[in-house]
């Protein structure tokens, strides 16, 4: 008994000093409440400077006009295609909404590859498989023969003027497909389904995923004005005023303004919090000095994040006694979902050994907790960040409404999000 009580004592121990050994090594990741309402303040300036005409044009925080300009009150209904593509899985789906007896959807879906080759292919290539994906799912689900009203959800940042119009702005996350930006998607997507002539759609409204997010939460709650999403990449979208939105005629009602939070530090104005694991991301990436918050928060780059610090952390023999691998030197060998795996309450130290197994470190207990909790401090920052970001919203939307106390709701998507066990 005495020697398991010594046991799990020095196991505490040497936990905590290990701990807190890494908690100062990654002192630069660990935010103070201090520097996390600093970064709020300055996202909230970043907002302002692009709704307002004057400062929108160099503004990297696009706050991009939407012309959504309410949110369902439960009371639509219809039979709808919904195309979503830019997530990490490219996805088509039917969704039926009635109110015989009471409210009620009903949705079939599939999900269709989006191989290599096409995402960073030419426009043609990626509309025609969109097209062809679309008359496969009709094919299947027996309506070819029906023109339903599509939806489309395309989480990229777009210029948009109407509804039924998006002009691409710029790819992130995983996608360079040549020809497509500064295009129309809608009109792309429209050329692609005529050209084959085997079935018929009308594009009604293009969302991206936060937009989409938003609206699907205030189905259910009316309350819901803002939408975020923690994925592959990230963003967020809320309900603003009309009257501050400078690029929209009018000043009545609201509209909703997608943020593309994404693009926050493009300008420089993250230096101070960047370390040089972010910088060697983004030197790597696809956006090369583009959408630089989104590369600190989202998930498809926190494997890689937790992967360079642990190969920092082995050259200086900080680590598996100074052992590398190939394995452990491969770029993408760390997922963000072995982060979450590793982060787990009950298996996570397990898991960790499993993964830094398969990286042929040979790693001890010491080097599994010490792992672990570089996913904390990894992940934590991403949570603080969008905590950041967010309260800048809010806080911009109790102003907006003059009200002491703002009561609302948040619509939460992604799959960083609803994956990892401890980031809600
Ligand atoms: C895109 C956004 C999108 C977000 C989440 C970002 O890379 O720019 O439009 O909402 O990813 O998918």
């Amino acid at each position: 008994m005495i020697a398991a009580q010594l046991l799990a004592y020095y196991f505490t121990e040497l936990k905590d000093d290990r701990t807190k050994k890494i908690d100062k090594y990654l002192y630069a990741m660990r935010f103070s409440d201090e520097t996390v309402r600093d970064i709020m303040c300055r996202f909230r300036r970043e907002m302002e400077n692009g709704l307002a005409r004057d400062t929108n044009p160099t503004s990297n925080v696009k706050m991009l006009p939407t012309f959504v300009r309410s949110i369902p009150d439960g009371s639509e209904k219809g039979d709808f295609i919904a195309l979503d593509l830019g997530g990490s899985n490219f996805r088509i789906l039917r969704v039926k909404v009635s109110h015989e007896k009471k409210q009620n959807v009903q949705m079939e879906s599939e999900v269709y590859e989006t191989p290599e080759h096409i995402i960073h292919g030419s426009g043609t290539q990626l509309f025609d498989h969109v097209a062809e994906c679309l008359g496969d799912f009709m094919e299947k689900k027996k309506i070819k023969d029906k023109k339903l009203p599509v939806g489309f959800t395309f989480s990229f940042p777009c210029q948009q003027t109407k509804l039924d119009e998006a002009v691409l702005v710029t790819w992130t996350k995983r996608f360079k497909v040549s020809g497509v930006e500064g295009m129309d998607v809608v009109k792309l997507l429209n050329k692609a389904i005529k050209k084959r002539g085997d079935y018929d759609a009308d594009i009604m409204a293009v969302v991206n995923d936060t937009v989409g997010t938003m609206m699907t939460c205030g189905f259910d709650d009316q309350r819901c004005e803002v939408g975020i999403i923690i994925g592959t990449g990230t963003n967020a979208c809320y309900m603003e005023e009309l009257r501050h939105i400078d690029l929209v005629e009018g000043d009545e009602g609201r509209m909703c303004i997608n943020t593309e939070w994404g693009a926050f530090g493009d300008d420089g104005s993250l230096e101070d919090i960047r370390t040089e694991f972010d910088r060697e991301i983004d030197r790597g990436s696809l956006n090369p000095g583009k959408q630089l918050f989104e590369k600190m928060a989202s998930g498809m780059y926190m494997g890689e994040l937790v992967r360079l610090i642990l190969v920092k952390m082995a050259k200086e023999g900080q680590l598996f006694e100074g052992r590398i691998t190939p394995e452990l030197l491969t770029k993408g060998k760390i997922e963000t979902k072995h982060v979450s795996a590793m982060e787990k309450s009950k298996e996570g130290l397990s898991k960790t050994k499993e993964v830094l197994t398969r990286l042929g470190v040979e790693p001890s207990e010491e080097d599994c907790v010490a792992v672990q909790h570089v996913c904390t401090i990894v992940s934590f920052r991403s949570a603080n960040l969008i905590s950041a970001t967010l309260g800048a919203i809010l806080s911009r939307l109790k102003d907006n409404k003059g009200v002491p106390r703002l009561r609302t709701t948040v619509g939460i998507d992604g799959s960083l999000y609803k994956m990892h066990p401890q980031y809600a």
